[in-house]
């Protein structure tokens, strides 16, 4: 009996050790052998496509504001303004200047100024400003309206935007 069990112990000491074996070798295989072809052939094209897809996600949209109006500050976007202010003014019944006047801009027509000359790209947009829209086009004005007279990089981080249309939300 004892003797039998030994046998045993030992067939399967053996099959265990037989498996260790396969298992450690498949591990170091893989760890060692296709590295290198994969390493050419492979990571560089799955890197090249997640940066060029991480680019277009950055560039297509701009993030949305809706969730910040809230709690924006329009003290803060009064003061922000002021990158707006050597083309605009803001105060009812103020000048145009190389844009038009912003007084009672938020929730009217585009080209709401009867007497400035808007470009034909920005009246043929149409509808009214909304938190939306303004939000696009102070993101980017020449991606929102290709074509449009506003010469102004845009404003990148989305609580400025969201102060400035907060404060041009006032104006009224
Ligand atoms: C370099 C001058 C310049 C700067 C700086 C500038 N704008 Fe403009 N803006 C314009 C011009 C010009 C137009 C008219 C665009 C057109 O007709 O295509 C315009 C149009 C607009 C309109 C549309 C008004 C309407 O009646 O439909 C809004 C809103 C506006 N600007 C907001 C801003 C804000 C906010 C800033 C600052 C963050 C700013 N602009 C900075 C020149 C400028």
């Amino acid at each position: 009996m004892a003797s039998t069990d030994l046998e045993n112990n030992k067939i399967f000491a053996a099959v265990l050790v037989a498996g260790i074996v396969i298992m450690l070798s498949g591990f170091i295989a893989n760890k060692f052998i296709p590295d290198e072809d994969l390493e050419e052939d492979a990571f560089p094209i799955e890197a090249a496509e997640v940066a060029t897809a991480g680019a277009l996600k950055v560039e297509a949209v701009a993030e949305p504001i809706a969730d910040l109006i809230a709690a924006a500050d329009p003290t803060r976007g009064a003061k922000l303004s002021k990158a707006c202010a050597a083309c605009h003014s803001f105060d009812k019944g103020g000048p145009n200047k190389i844009g038009p006047n912003l007084w009672n801009t938020y929730n009217n027509k585009k080209g709401h100024i009867a007497s400035f000359a808007y470009s034909d790209a920005l009246l043929a947009k149409g509808g009214v400003w909304n938190v939306e829209n303004l939000n696009s086009f102070l993101w980017k004005p020449k991606k929102y309206i290709p074509g449009t007279k506003m010469n102004y990089a845009g404003m990148r981080k989305p609580e400025d935007r969201a102060a400035i249309v907060k404060y041009l939300q006032t104006l009224r």
